[in-house]
């Protein structure tokens, strides 16, 4: 069971769904699914379909450090044994025990399967343009918060489903949502510059001019929930939407989904959709006359106090 710690002072983006209500209305438990993920909520999928073989899992550790961080599970499965780094990492993990190796392939081989399949089905209306899946066995965290993005400037819909593989909780602390973070630090982050430019070039100056400053400051610097995935726990999450941190946590399985932004229920949803209108809304409100004007024929308005900046 997930254990949630909500901060007050930031919106709350969970939402709980059980998979056994799917059986009683597949098509609207389904259309609820991707409604939420399209929304930007991070959705605890309680009772998941997937099988999933912990004890063997957790046999398997990789070192701390980010080199092998993430691996594909195609590195896992057909290792490019002619690459140094790879025989490395593959003796790190197993040894010379070749049964412990092929029986974890198969495991990463059948989850993997199993994810990309839940995704055809059902995400039925989506168009996958990539159907990647990555493991991470290192012991990771605190991270510091950040938003993710992309390195390219494609205009892409990302569906991101987490399984926690390990023994242990893995913990997430999440804060601000991106369009939140826009608005709050327009003007800290300079983000007047870049009035045109894609949503990764906003999430990595947010993460420059914003995180980086927070993340060597003590954890109250910035609010946070705090949320703690229990071994074996699905849930999906768009993580440039989520501002978020691994806390801690060793072994996770993780899809990089890549969808055609025009199949989603709502197109208007996708995050360059998103961030443009968020830097309108900000220039917007920072060009408009101040709040204690008198609207023309109308009364004198109180001022609002905010906290923003
Ligand atoms: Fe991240």
């Amino acid at each position: 069971m997930t254990n949630i710690e909500l901060s007050p002072r930031v919106a709350d983006p969970l939402v709980r769904m059980d998979w056994h209500d799917e059986g009683d209305d597949p098509a609207g438990f389904r259309a609820a699914l991707i409604r939420n993920y399209e929304l930007g909520k991070v959705i605890i999928l309680e009772n998941a379909p997937f099988q999933i073989d912990l004890d063997l899992l957790n046999k398997v550790s990789l070192p701390r450090g980010r080199r092998f961080q993430k691996v594909s599970d195609k590195i896992l499965c057909t290792p490019r044994l002619y690459r140094a780094e790879v025989r490395r990492l593959l003796y790190d993990a197993f040894g010379t025990n070749l049964v412990l190796y092929l029986a974890f392939r198969q495991e990463v081989h059948r989850l993997g399967a199993s994810l990309r399949d839940f995704a055809r089905t059902v995400f039925r209306p989506y168009r996958f343009l990539k159907l990647g899946v990555s493991w991470r066995f290192t012991v990771t965290g605190p991270e510091g918060l950040h938003v993710d993005y992309f390195r390219n400037e494609e205009d892409l819909h990302y569906l991101r489903i987490f399984v926690n593989v390990d023994h242990e909780s893995r913990v997430w602390t999440l804060s601000h949502q991106l369009e939140e973070l826009i608005e709050r630090y327009y003007d800290q982050a300079r983000l007047f510059e870049l009035a045109e430019a894609p949503s990764n070039a906003i999430c990595s100056r947010l993460n420059k001019a914003v995180f980086d400053h927070v993340n060597a400051l003590p954890r109250s610097a910035m609010d946070r929930h705090v949320v703690s995935f229990a071994p074996g726990e699905v849930w999906l999450c768009e993580t440039r939407l989520n501002s978020h941190e691994i806390y801690s946590g060793h072994r996770l399985v993780a899809t990089d989904f890549y969808v055609d932004p025009a199949s989603m229920l709502d197109p208007s949803q996708r995050v360059e959709a998103r961030v443009k209108r968020s830097l309108e809304r900000s220039r917007a409100s920072r060009n408009a006359p101040p709040r204690s004007h008198v609207p023309p024929g109308g009364k004198q308005m109180p001022a609002i106090v905010s906290d923003r900046g």
